[in-house]
């Protein structure tokens, strides 16, 4: 039981599901599509247990039956994204006509059910062809993406007014980049400031040049941020604390204001300054018409001598004994509250949609066939809780999308977490409601 309902939201308040191109498509190499980078990664053997998401949940076979199913649950809205290299299968140059006429099928099948897209321009699949030449470290992707993103607003815009720029540009830079741990797979402190430096100045200027095409474009951009807490008021561990919220929770956002880089918050970042040319400060300001903010959890910090350059680590929540899930972030509803404060607090921040909120459970499936996600469900009335206290202190947050309609392909993680409230059985493909499902959907529906 809670003690909330929709209606105490607001009448506009947008609920939807999210979801992400690879994470459900498959097809990965049909119909003229060419390699991403997590194809490669994949299919090299580097994610868990050697899994790809070559079929994923088959999403691009089975995406009216999804649809549909969506729209018998009372869901309105539907985040997706868009697969570059589907449409580009060079990443730039030729365009697969097969790909274009997927997503107006998507995109329609989504209007017939009088469901609104959302749709990421990007969402970590960059074009493998693209990463030949560097990817996200050649300062050419600018050009690149101006490429790809013209394209699609040229092609769908007429249909489609909701749109997010990029998916959590710290996690695609940091764990690719620098830590390694996502496609491309880099470990270089180098390509990590080259691409976070490119990466700010797609997400500045972006928003100026999908408006050119269409005046009535409602644009956002996604980031990740998690609630920091020193592990003792110890000072080493605050200034730990502070250098960490620096770069997770601050430094892209803040880009957006024109200021550049704050040398002072984090020593390191000196290093990009060769990297900036006459200019990008403009290029990196940017005016979105809200900000999608993507929370989860909350992370304990550590000065550690151990870890170069950032000398922080979190203290991992199985460590600490905590309520955990399956991907061992903590449940800490006051997280997503603290964000929206934060967020909201912040100039370049008009409006707020929470773009992704969820987790990951090992569900099992009772004899009956059902899935009783009690806890799933629970995560979701707390931390909902949590948004609706914020809201009533008068952060201006319009929207919560959760993440994830489907289980689906966790990245380096394979199939092993489950965020979805929609089971899907991999080997069959077979789609099961499960509990927190149809909690959402009576949540959505009822008076
Ligand atoms: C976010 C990603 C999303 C999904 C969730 C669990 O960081 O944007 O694709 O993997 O985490």
């Amino acid at each position: 039981m809670t003690d909330f309902s929709r209606n105490d939201f607001g009448s506009d308040f947008i609920w939807g599901v999210s979801t992400s191109a690879y994470q459900i498509e498959g097809a990965h190499n049909k119909d003229g599509k060419g390699p991403s980078i997590w194809d490669e990664f994949t299919n090299k053997g580097k994610a868990y247990k050697k899994q790809t998401g070559n079929l994923a949940c088959d999403f691009y076979h089975r995406y009216e039956e999804d649809i549909e199913l969506m729209a018998k649950l009372g869901i309105k809205n539907f985040r997706f994204s868009i697969s570059w290299s589907r449409i580009f299968p060079n990443g730039k140059g030729e365009i697969n006509q097969k790909g274009v006429a997927f997503y107006h099928q998507v995109i329609d099948t989504c209007l017939k059910n009088n469901i609104q897209p959302w749709i990421t321009l990007y969402h970590w699949d960059l074009p493998l062809a693209l990463e030949k030449k560097g990817g996200w470290s050649n300062r050419e992707i600018i050009h690149w993406f101006n490429e790809y993103a013209s394209f699609i607003i040229k092609t769908y815009g007429d249909k489609v007014k909701k749109w997010m720029v990029l998916n959590e540009p710290l996690v695609y830079t940091g764990a690719g980049y620098f830590i390694g741990e996502h496609a491309p797979g880099y470990r270089s402190l180098n390509y990590f400031l080259k691409a976070l430096h490119h990466t700010a100045i797609v997400q500045g200027s972006t928003p100026k040049l999908l408006r050119s095409f269409y005046s009535d474009l409602e644009i956002g951009t996604t980031f990740s941020c998690s609630h920091l807490e020193p592990i003792t008021q110890h000072k080493k561990h605050i200034l730990a604390t502070e250098r960490a919220d620096y770069i997770l929770n601050h430094l892209l956002i803040d880009l957006l204001s024109g200021n550049g880089y704050d040398f002072n918050k984090f020593k390191a970042i000196q290093r990009i300054q060769k990297h900036i040319q006459p200019g990008d400060l403009e290029l990196m300001q940017g005016n979105y018409d809200f900000i999608g903010v993507q929370n989860y959890t909350r992370e304990i910090i550590k000065h550690t001598w151990y870890i170069p350059y950032l000398k922080a680590k979190i203290i991992s929540a199985p460590k600490r004994k905590v309520p955990h899930t399956d991907m061992n972030w903590e449940v800490y509803p006051e997280s997503i509250y603290h964000m929206l404060k934060k967020f909201d607090a912040l100039p370049t921040v008009k409006n707020i949609i929470i773009t992704e909120n969820g987790a990951a459970f090992n569900d099992t499936l009772d004899k009956d066939g059902k899935i009783r996600d009690v806890n799933r469900k629970e995560y979701f009335q707390n931390y909902l809780k949590q948004v609706l206290r914020a809201k009533k202190e008068g952060v201006n947050v319009n929207g919560y999308f959760i993440w994830s309609f489907t289980d689906n392909f966790e990245w380096a993680e394979g199939y092993r977490p489950r965020f979805g409230i929609v089971h899907v059985d991999f080997e069959t493909q077979k789609r099961t409601v499960k509990h927190s499902g149809e909690w959402y959907s009576k949540f959505l529906t009822e008076n």
